[in-house]
């Protein structure tokens, strides 16, 4: 008996001296947000900062994670987690955006353009080479069907028949962007050279004055409300393959094609469709032509 209770109170004080470890690891990455280029391959823990736990101390070689596939271009996620021995978890994730980088497109930084003399025109050509007058602002913004984004009135009328039209095959569409303000587009032109670098920007953003977003006449759209709503995936979606067959009827044009990135200077945006009325829309579409081939052959 007295043995027992001996091996009793031996194992209270073992156990009950040994404090629970319920605290999990430290699991901090460098970046929470990363570029690599199509085909690259990936060393996984070069973003891991910290595995560290209080009572088993380094954990790095104990990190796991989830592979990511980078020959297609797109939002991407990897997913970093890692366990100290008494079984207490922590995870993080990775945004790892894969990119191809054409490299020798239009730089509008170094790009001298000429200023257009007809914003108000709804064909009007603006791109690298060709910048909205400066103080010019649309004068008939109106809102959209679906939210508080803005298009000029005759494209806002051709896109709501596009979007009921939609809306009876059974797509939805979701306004992601209409017009914006010159200052907005500054604003998202030197926060993606700061935090993706220039030749990011060169590619994906339009120069202030130098986008079709400040003409009121163009609009990204989007099949989904969740995650990365403009990613390549809206080209495969319904409602993608609803603007290529069926936009142009309605005065619209998908404005940066897949096979195009070097006449249009940027990168396929399945999303982004611009008003140029239904004559030209049309002939467009007929051709397979982007608005700077129509215009300068
Ligand atoms: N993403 C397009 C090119 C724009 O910024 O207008
Ligand atoms: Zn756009």
């Amino acid at each position: 008996m007295k043995k027992i209770i001996g091996f009793m109170l031996a194992f209270l004080v073992i156990t009950g001296c040994q404090a629970k470890d319920d605290e999990a690891p430290v699991l901090s990455l460098s970046k929470s947000r990363v570029q690599i280029a199509l085909n690259e391959s990936i060393d996984y823990l070069q973003y891991v900062e910290k595995a560290y736990d209080k009572k088993d101390g380094d954990l790095i070689k104990q990190v796991n994670y989830t592979t990511i596939d980078t020959s297609t271009v797109g939002k991407k996620t990897i997913h970093y987690d890692v366990k100290d021995q008494a079984g207490n978890q922590s995870q993080t994730d990775l945004i790892v955006d894969v990119v191809e980088y054409f490299g020798d497109l239009i730089n509008p930084v170094t790009a001298q353009a000429d200023i257009v003399e007809n914003p108000d025109d709804v064909t009007v050509l603006v791109n690298k080479l060709h910048e909205i007058p400066e103080g010019w602002k649309p004068d008939d913004l109106e809102k959209v069907i679906d939210c508080s984004q803005k298009l000029r009135h005759e494209a806002n009328e051709a896109y709501t028949r596009f979007y009921q039209a939609a809306k009876v095959k059974g797509i939805d569409i979701y306004t992601i962007s209409g017009y914006r303000e010159p200052e907005t587009q500054e604003l998202y032109w030197n926060n993606v050279v700061k935090v993706s670098g220039e030749e990011h920007a060169i590619q994906y953003n339009a120069y202030p004055r130098r986008s079709e977003h400040e003409l009121g006449l163009c609009v990204d759209v989007s099949y989904t409300t969740e995650g990365d709503r403009l990613s390549e995936k809206v080209a495969d979606s319904a409602l993608g393959k609803f603007i290529e067959s069926d936009a142009y009827q309605y005065g619209f044009i998908l404005r940066y094609p897949k096979d195009k990135v070097r006449i249009t200077g940027y990168n396929y945006e399945p999303w982004h469709i611009r008003y140029v009325g239904v004559e030209l829309a049309t002939q467009l579409h007929n051709e397979n032509k982007t608005l700077e081939e129509y215009y300068e052959g």
